[in-house]
C-alpha cells in the first residue's frame, strides 16, 4: 500500500473517480482543479462533497469501485466473466498466474484481488501503449488494496516467450489468454502449466473458441468447460415493481477452460 490514502468519488450519474489524497492541487478530468486533501479528508464514506459544479459521494476504493474508475484503452474483461474465470480455474492465494494480453488490466485487477500478498501475477503485453494503461491501473490498485501479489510484467509477444524467465517464477497454476490468436499462445505456454493447472481462453467470436479447443487438445489439455455467461440486470420500474432493465443483453465472449491432467 502507498503511504497516501485513495478515495472514490461518485457523481450523480454514477460515474466514479479514483482520487489520491495528496496535499497539492490536482487536475482530474471531469472534476477540474482542486486540492484533494483539503476537500476530502475528514469526510466520511457516504458523505456528499461539492467539487466545482458537481455533487459527489465519497466511497471506499474496493475492487468494484477500482474497476469502475479504471483508465480504459483496450476492451476489458468484465466482472461477470472474471468471476467465472477465477472460480473455474480455482485461483487463490499463493498461486502463480500468467495473463496475456494485459490490455487495460481489467482482468488483472480481479486477479490481484484474489491472489493477495502470497500470489504471483505475470502479465504479458505486446503493445506498450496498452501496457502503459494496464500498468497504471495496477499501480493504483496496489495503493488501494490491503494485499497485492508479486507482479512481473513482460513486454512482448506471448508466442515468443522466453521460457527461462517464466520458469524462474515457478510452474504456472493458471494461464488466462485474451488475445486475437490463442493457438500460438497455447502452443507456447501449455508446457509451463503445472500438472493439475488450468488454462482459459476468452474468445469474442466462435472461430477463436474452435481454434483454442483444437490447440488445447493438440497440447494434451483436456477441455473441461466451454460456453458463455448471460447476465440480465434487474431494476425498479418507473410505475412500481422490479423487472429486467431495458438495456443490452449483450454477448461478451465465449470462454474455454482446459485442464492439464
Ligand atoms: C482485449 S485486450 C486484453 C484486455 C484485458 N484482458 C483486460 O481485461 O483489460 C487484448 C490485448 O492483448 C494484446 N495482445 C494481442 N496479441 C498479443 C500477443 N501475441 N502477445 C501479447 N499480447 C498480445 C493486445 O495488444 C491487447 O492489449
Amino acid at each position: 500500500m502507498s503511504s497516501t490514502e485513495w478515495v472514490v468519488l461518485e457523481d450523480e450519474g454514477g460515474k466514479t473517480y479514483l482520487v489520491e489524497l495528496v496535499k497539492d492541487t490536482v487536475k482530474i478530468k471531469g472534476l477540474g482543479v482542486f486540492n484533494p486533501l483539503a476537500e476530502l479528508s475528514g469526510k466520511a464514506v457516504g458523505e456528499k462533497v461539492t467539487i466545482g459544479q458537481k455533487t459527489l459521494t465519497k466511497l471506499s476504493p474496493r475492487l468494484p469501485e477500482i474497476y469502475r474508475s479504471m483508465k480504459r484503452r483496450a476492451q476489458t474483461i468484465s466482472s461477470k466473466d472474471a468471476g467465472l474465470l477465477i472460480t473455474r480455474l480455482g485461483i487463490g492465494p499463493g498461486d502463480v498466474v500468467l495473463e496475456a494480453g494485459l490490455g487495460s488490466g481489467g482482468l488483472s485487477l480481479h486477479l490481484a484481488r484474489v491472489l493477495g500478498n502470497s500470489g504471483t501475477l505475470i502479465t504479458v503485453e505486446m503493445r506498450d501503449e496498452h501496457a502503459d494503461v494496464g500498468l497504471a491501473n495496477l499501480t493504483r490498485a496496489r495503493d488501494c488494496l490491503l494485499e497485492f501479489p508479486t507482479h512481473h510484467h513482460i513486454s512482448g509477444d506471448i508466442a515468443e516467450l522466453n521460457e527461462d524467465i517464466i520458469q524462474s517464477f515457478g510452474q504456472l497454476d493458471a494461464v488466462i489468454l485474451d488475445l486475437p490468436d490463442h493457438k500460438s499462445a497455447i502452443n507456447a505456454v501449455a508446457k509451463l502449466l503445472t500438472a493439475g493447472g488450468r488454462l482459459a481462453c476468452y474468445c469474442p467470436v466462435t472461430s477463436q473458441i474452435e481454434n483454442s479447443w483444437e490447440a488445447c487438445e493438440d497440447n494434451e489439455l483436456v477441455v473441461e468447460w466451454a460456453g458463455e455467461l448471460m447476465e440480465r440486470q434487474w431494476g425498479r420500474a418507473s410505475k412500481g415493481g422490479i423487472r429486467p432493465v431495458n438495456g443490452p443483453f449483450g454477448h461478451t465472449a465465449f470462454l474455454l477452460i482446459a485442464h492439464k491432467r
